[in-house]
């Protein structure tokens, strides 16, 4: 349904470019719900941006393809796009409250889609709206379609967001940390709305967040992001009972230290690289417990090592073997 081969982005600085992607494969199929983590900075907002084609100067695609259903999106025509990004594919925003306009009431916004995309009339749009606003479960619809964003709540804020995502039908949603601003108990509902949704419109869902334990609740798959690179992939059960790379073992342990035994587990020590000037070989090694001269100098590849799962690593084999893995 979605592809990335090989994408690279950079930003054009004083500095020189900042290699932001660099050379992400990925896929999202139909019905199936894929996690991107990584930390702050790793990448996921710029990738799924470029995606939706509203990656801004002074970012480039500095090489590689993205294909929807087969088709060349970075070749299409503007026209082919706007029909494709709304109804075929389209996005929650990190920052999803500013997507809604203060001025208007929520059942315009939601109905203007109808208006525009459907050629509904004011009166069919405004039922439509009602229909979408039921369905994200915000109560009393009929009477709040004429309330103002502000009149709302911030989880009742973000379901508005998600009801005109999906207004369209689409058959993939991108939602890029879609929780981010909310309490915990209403982070939850949310999740649990977008995970249903998925499930039953059959939709491809790529939900971005920095939280390994939503990939946990959420997703089929997972990506893990770092420095631009997606340097661990499969099948979500899989990747968290087993990880292959240090960087998502490293993820991992942090979150089971906070629950098991209510510590605050130093996160992976380090910082991530600067993006002007990637080392040379890994981009984990300096971070990296395992990390050897050969690490250093040498970059890992993507590497195949099971059916639908991917590591790009060179000491994967070795990543559980240490039961201590950041302890020291
Ligand atoms: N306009 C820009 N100019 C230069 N660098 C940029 C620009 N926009 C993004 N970047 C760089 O691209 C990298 C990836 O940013 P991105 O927003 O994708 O991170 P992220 O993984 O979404 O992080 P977060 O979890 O904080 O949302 C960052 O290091 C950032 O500094
Ligand atoms: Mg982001």
């Amino acid at each position: 349904m979605l592809q990335l081969h090989d994408l690279q982005v950079e930003f054009r600085t004083n500095h020189g470019e900042a290699k932001a992607i660099n050379g992400v494969n990925l896929s999202v199929h139909q019905g199936e719900a894929l996690g991107i983590v990584g930390e702050s900075g790793s990448g996921k907002s710029v990738t799924a941006r470029t995606v939706m084609g509203l990656l801004d100067a002074p970012g480039y695609v500095a090489g590689g393809r993205i294909e929807a259903d087969g088709e060349d999106v970075l070749g299409m025509a503007p026209k082919q796009r706007r029909a494709l990004y709304g109804q075929q594919i389209s996005m929650v925003f990190q920052d999803a409250l500013s997507a809604l306009n203060p001025v208007h009431t929520v059942g315009h916004q939601i109905g203007e889609l109808f208006r525009v995309h459907r050629g509904a009339s004011r009166k069919a749009a405004k039922v439509k709206a009602i229909e979408m606003m039921d369905r994200v479960r915000i109560p009393d619809a009929a009477r709040r379609v004429n309330d103002y964003p502000h009149q709302f709540s911030g989880g009742m804020r973000q379901r508005i967001v998600i009801a005109m995502a999906l207004a369209l039908d689409p058959q993939l949603l991108i939602a890029d940390e879609p929780t981010t601003a909310l309490d915990v108990t209403v982070q939850a509902q949310i999740l649990e709305l977008l995970r249903e949704e998925q499930r039953s419109r059959d939709m491809g869902l790529m939900l971005i967040t920095h939280d390994i334990s939503v990939v946990r609740e959420v997703t089929d798959s997972v990506a893990v992001m770092y420095a631009g690179n997606i340097v661990e992939s499969g099948p979500t059960a899989e990747v968290l009972s087993n990880p292959q790379h240090p960087y998502t073992r490293g993820l991992i342990d942090s979150v089971d230290a906070r629950v098991e035994r209510g510590s605050r587990l130093p996160a992976i020590p380090g910082m991530p690289p600067d993006l002007l000037s990637l080392p040379e070989g890994c981009p984990f090694a300096p971070r990296c417990p395992l990390a050897d001269d050969h690490c250093r100098t040498t970059k890992p590849l993507d590497r195949s090592i099971a059916e639908n799962r991917t590591v790009e690593c060179h000491k994967a084999e070795e990543v559980n073997r240490d039961e201590l893995l950041y302890a020291g």
